[in-house]
């Protein structure tokens, strides 16, 4: 019979036999699946895992800190975060194209798990939560950009010095599965269903060059955006939305003046598999809303739109 609670039980014991008592190190993104992993691997085997959160400095407001005070903190899990930011914002200083900034934000990311793994001794397995689709897509499509932060965890792409052996507890499992199995181990809500969050970030978020002072007003603005769709009830009605960064400059009126300030795009989309998707129809209440917002909590940004695309032929991302 298929219960969250029986698979979780059958993993443990399976868990258990495979790992004995060697140590485990994981990858902890935020995302759900890493999570899953988490939690599903700190039951069974308690400190014996040791998990590394890259901070690229590429995450929304507050993530790495809320991941820290989740893990570390809330289940009391052996967490390392690599405060990587300013090596991440030097590496990607006066790159433009958004396929070498992806390339960039990937390379950097294994050179910086790498050497954290390095710093630890005698770990055996690398635990990755990998799920079913994943499976499927990485043997059939080489679609090369939905699974770069998989293939970022993955063996295959670590410096041959560091050859753990793997540990995938949930690669026969689909999202929904995986979902449940998270709620049974305790993971809050809002963490097991929150929107996909691509491996790069807000460094494809920011059109252009990405530097230190656009993401931070992205982060800004993108919090506002968040606050007021979950509030509203509108988080749940989309697949994925977010706020993009316009490196350009509009003007706007402040008492007597003229100013010239920046341009931040709000995106949400309502899809099922992300190969299609429609612009979502949110109400011009909410979008009046976050507009105001953002335009008057943030200084540094004069004019909001809302992208009235669908895909094909715009995609989801800007970049
Ligand atoms: P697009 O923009 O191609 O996005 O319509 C489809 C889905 O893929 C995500 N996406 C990425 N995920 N690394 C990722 O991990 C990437 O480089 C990347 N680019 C797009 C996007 O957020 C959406 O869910």
């Amino acid at each position: 019979l298929w219960t969250p609670e029986h698979i979780i039980d059958l993993r443990i014991e399976q868990l258990r036999a495979q790992i004995g008592s060697e140590k485990v190190l994981l990858g902890l993104s935020g995302g759900v699946d890493s999570s899953v992993v988490a939690a599903l691997l700190h039951r069974a085997i308690g400190d014996q895992l040791t998990c590394v959160f890259v901070d690229n400095g590429l995450l929304r407001l507050n993530e790495g800190d809320d991941v820290m005070t989740m893990f570390a903190g809330d289940h009391g899990m052996k967490v390392i975060r690599a405060n990587a930011q300013d090596r991440f914002l030097s590496e990607l200083a006066g790159v433009t194209d958004p396929e070498a900034k992806r390339k960039i934000i990937g390379r950097v990311f294994i050179e910086v798990f790498a050497e954290e793994a390095r710093k630890l001794d005698g770990v055996k397995f690398l635990a990755q939560g990998t799920i079913y689709p994943d499976v499927i897509e990485s043997a059939a499509s080489k679609q090369g950009k939905a699974h770069v932060i998989k293939s970022h965890h993955n063996v295959g792409g670590l410096p041959a010095d560091l050859n753990f052996d793997l540990v995938e507890p949930l690669r026969d499992l689909f999202k929904d599965e995986v979902r449940k199995l998270g709620t049974t181990l305790g993971l809050p809500h809002a963490m097991i269903y929150r929107h996909p969050f691509p491996g790069p970030g807000l460094g494809v978020r920011i059109l252009g060059e990405v530097k230190q002072e656009y993401a931070d007003i992205l982060r800004r603005a993108d919090a506002i955006f968040m606050e007021e769709l979950r509030k509203s009830g509108w988080y749940d009605k989309t697949a994925q939305a977010f706020a993009v960064f316009q490196p350009v400059k509009s003007v706007g009126v402040v008492g007597d003046g003229r100013r010239y300030a920046w341009v931040i795009a709000l995106r949400a989309v309502e899809t099922i598999d992300f190969m299609t998707a429609r612009f979502a129809h949110l109400p011009y209440d909410l979008v009046e809303l976050i507009s105001n917002r953002i335009m008057n909590e943030i200084a540094e940004v004069s004019r909001v739109v809302y992208d009235v695309s669908s895909k094909p032929p715009a995609t989801i991302e800007w970049e």
